[in-house]
């Protein structure tokens, strides 16, 4: 079947870079010769037929915003047969005959499925603040959270200083502690708290052992965010098992993922919206439009959405080595 008309949206947590990956596809596919149609509120909008003709005004003035002005959802009628067979028929109705879909691991395992179901053409573009998804160096996102964690954190520094405190900053990331690491470097932090590092080791007690507060009369733990361990639980174990410690808890929240994309989230947002266009005229489908070693990369679904993206352990030292 000759594709003619193709439809974006995004889905799950916003990420800044949305914008200029929307763009991209949009101007690149109208300038291939494509109809674009925007989809409103990700798969939501796909099932509930919230579906409009873009055409290159529609994304003006909107590389350096952050967002998504498609909006955004989490869909749970997306994750029912009933559901994606609504999104199937809107489809057709509209004459979509291939969906470039921009978002996390949650987004990009619907459209597999979606694409394994009804066999259409689905094309991922890595769009989350997580880092998570394989096969690419980078998420669109990512580049700018990891620049306002750094920013925060320069800030809590001040007041940690000034009050010889030992702050807990809990950081997003989902199950992955590539924003807590590369913060914890990138700010100077004296330790990071992450989901990698070997879960048979206590790593608040590895911390308090290296005699943090023999050299220094404050620090700041970067915590990864978790249910059960996230920066309150070891802000409450050092009260207990340190009384005479001065302990505060930051936890950054939504704050992280909002603001303008950085030049390397609009550029990596740009690269992969062009190949995702480029995909669908080589006649690929089913895949992830990643960056790798500067490369363009495209990525089965399968692969990109494990759960095992390496994590350099080394990052691990380095941060250890620098925060004596
Ligand atoms: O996947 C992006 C992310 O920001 C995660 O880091 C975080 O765990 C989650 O989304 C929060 O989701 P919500 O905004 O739905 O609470």
């Amino acid at each position: 079947m000759k594709i003619k008309t193709i439809g974006v949206l995004t889905s799950g947590g916003d990420a800044p870079g949305m914008n200029a990956a929307i763009r991209a596809v949009t101007r690149a596919g109208i300038s291939n010769g494509f109809k674009i149609k925007g989809i409103f509120r990700g798969y939501d909008g796909l099932i509930n037929n919230e579906i409009k003709d873009f055409t290159t005004e529609n994304v003006s003035g909107i590389i350096n915003r952050g967002g998504t002005i498609l909006r955004t959802a989490r869909s749970s009628e997306f994750e029912t047969p009933e559901g994606r067979k609504k999104a199937y028929e809107n489809m057709r109705s509209n004459n979509i005959d291939a969906l470039v879909v921009i978002g996390g691991n949650g987004s990009l395992t619907g459209a597999k499925i979606f694409a394994e179901e009804y066999d259409v053409c689905c094309i991922g573009l890595p769009g989350t603040i997580d880092n998570d998804l394989y096969g690419t160096d980078s998420t669109i996102g990512y580049d700018t959270t990891l620049n306002t964690i750094v920013e925060c954190v320069d800030r809590i520094r001040d007041t940690a200083v000034s009050h010889e405190r030992i702050f807990f900053v809990e950081v997003m990331g989902r199950d992955a502690g590539f924003l807590a690491q590369n913060s914890a470097i990138a700010s100077g932090a004296e330790a990071a708290i992450i989901p990698e590092d070997s879960t048979d080791v206590d790593q608040l007690a590895r911390f308090m052992e290296r005699g943090i507060r023999k050299s220094k009369r404050s620090c700041i733990v970067i915590v990864s965010e978790s249910p059960k361990c996230g920066a309150l639980y070891y802000a409450d174990r050092v009260h207990k098992e340190f009384p005479d410690y001065n302990v505060r808890v930051s936890i950054l929240g939504h704050l992280q993922r909002g603001g303008s994309p950085s030049a390397h989230d609009r550029i990596l947002a740009s690269r992969t919206g062009v190949g995702a266009i480029e995909a669908i005229m080589q006649g690929q489908r089913n895949l992830m439009v990643g960056v790798r070693n500067n490369e363009i990369v495209y990525v089965p679904f399968l692969d990109a959405i494990r759960s095992d993206k390496p994590f350099d352990k080394k990052l691990i030292t380095v941060l250890d080595e620098l925060s004596i």
